[in-house]
């Protein structure tokens, strides 16, 4: 496999990042023949107890740390998780010491640390998204609400750990929620947009060594966006995915939003790549497109995030094990012939499946239950059933839930049917308890969606 930067058999990879994503991306990398050990930094108690996965317990705001921890290890390649990482500058950080990193710079991710920077990137490149103004006064931003239509979309400008997006049904929620924005530390600007109805798809792609025009397509996948079943209840991180959403159109709407998406896909690329060529960098790392498809079939860009989604990355990395893909050398080969695209190599006809569901503590994502043990002992994990941890730590052996969005059940399989059945047959075998010794059980600590996959 030629590859353009790195040339080792017995890597060290680091991963930065403590959810769901960073335990599947970890377990995926640590099944590479390439692969000697990865490193999860800061992990959760589902990557402490991978084979050759070790957690490592430095804070992501310690760039300095986390670069000292990636000398002396002699890690060979340092991928990022999360967005924060990003936006703060670690990759110039690492490069600028000439250490491998695999993530956008800085200047990069102001596709996705700014709506502002990103709004105003898609009106210049005719990319379309939803009508929208940006804002920096308050006062101009309530004046604005006499002339919109309800329900309305307000958006932080700055990153807002997923907080920062609130769809308003009235004057009075849109005029909380442009308050608490200039209220907050996070933004001293907001975008109102547009509603946007239809069906939402994330399609991810990994922007590697081989430059612009090569990227690789990951199957698209769909997010579970609302806490609760049929779109109802808050928006969340995500309480579910599965692979090829759309995979019930005909064949000729299916290549006609291939189409559209990969036109968004190189006016991104290119566009981005010629706006900061003054950095002497181009965009390398995940690429993820959020997307509204509706019900005549324009697509719209909602917004780019440059990470991949959490838990879509669950749902790709049990597709991409059980389909003997090997994610670091998407990450790492320079020699595909052209563009890779795993979506056209669905279409023409291999319908395996991935179902993702997320269980989340009770009151997620608002402020939620924790400090409960998880017992798991009754889920039989295997090649097509497997557990991403997210919100966990271990405690005297036992998993203790730390965070809103717990864990994920993700489940592969040739019957879309029975794989979604597989995933919630054993979501419900999972029991939580408030003690330790799991004397007490308690069955009202956890939820889950019901209609994921539907
Ligand atoms: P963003 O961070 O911009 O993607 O927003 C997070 C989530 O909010 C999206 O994935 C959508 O579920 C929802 N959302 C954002 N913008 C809109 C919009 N204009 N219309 C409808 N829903 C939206
Ligand atoms: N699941 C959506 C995201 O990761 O942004």
């Amino acid at each position: 496999m030629a590859r353009e930067f790195l040339n080792i058999n017995n890597m060290k990879i680091l991963v930065l990042g403590q959810g769901g994503r960073e335990h599947a991306i970890a377990w995926k990398l640590s099944k590479s023949n390439d692969v000697t050990e990865v490193f999860v930094c800061p992990g959760n108690a589902g990557t402490s107890l991978e084979k050759n996965v070790t957690n490592v317990d430095i804070n992501l705001n310690n760039h300095k740390e986390i670069i000292d921890f990636v000398k002396s290890n002699q890690i060979n390649l340092t991928i990022v998780g999360p967005e924060a990482p990003l936006v703060d500058g670690i990759v110039n950080d690492f490069r600028n010491l000439d250490l491998k990193i695999f993530g956008p710079s800085k200047e990069f991710a102001e596709l996705e640390g700014s709506k502002v920077f990103s709004k105003n990137f898609m009106a210049k490149n005719k990319i379309m998204t939803a009508n929208y103004k940006e804002f920096c006064d308050p006062e101009a931003a309530l004046n604005h609400l006499s002339e919109i239509k309800y329900p309305t979309v307000i958006k932080a400008d700055g990153l807002a750990a997923g907080k920062g997006v609130t769809i308003c049904n009235d004057d009075l929620e849109a005029r909380k929620a442009i308050e608490k924005v200039f209220n907050s530390n996070h933004s001293e600007k907001l975008v109102i947009e547009d509603f946007l109805v239809g069906q939402e798809l994330s399609a991810m792609y990994i922007c590697n060594f081989s430059g612009p025009t090569f990227e690789i397509s990951l199957p698209w996948t769909k997010d579970y966006k609302s806490r609760d079943e049929y779109n109802s209840g808050p928006n969340t991180g995500g309480m579910g995915a599965v692979i090829h959403p759309i995979l019930d159109e005909h064949k000729n709407i299916i290549f006609k939003l291939h189409i559209e998406i990969e036109k968004i896909l190189t006016k991104t690329i290119l566009n981005i790549n010629e706006q900061l060529k003054d950095t002497n960098m181009r965009y390398l790392g995940f690429l993820y497109l959020g997307l509204m498809i509706d019900a005549d079939n324009n697509i719209k860009l909602l917004e780019y995030n440059c990470r991949m989604g959490d838990p879509e990355t669950q749902n790709l990395m049990i597709y991409l094990e059980n389909m003997k893909i090997d994610f670091l050398n998407l990450i790492l080969e320079n020699n595909h012939e052209g563009s890779r695209d795993y979506n056209l190599d669905y279409i023409n006809e291999k319908k395996h499946y991935s179902c993702t569901i997320v269980l989340a503590a009770n009151g997620y994502p608002n402020s939620y239950k924790k400090d409960f043990y998880v017992d798991l002992s009754e889920v039989n994990e295997s090649e097509n059933l497997k557990i991403f941890h997210a919100g966990t730590v271990i405690e005297d052996g036992r998993i203790k839930s730390t965070g809103g969005r717990i864990l994920t059940v993700n489940t592969f399989g040739l019957d879309r049917q029975k794989c979604i059945d597989l995933a919630y047959v054993n979501v419900k075998k999972i029991r939580t308890f408030i003690d330790k010794e799991f004397k007490h059980e308690d069955n009202n600590l956890t939820f889950f969606r019901e209609d994921i996959g539907g």
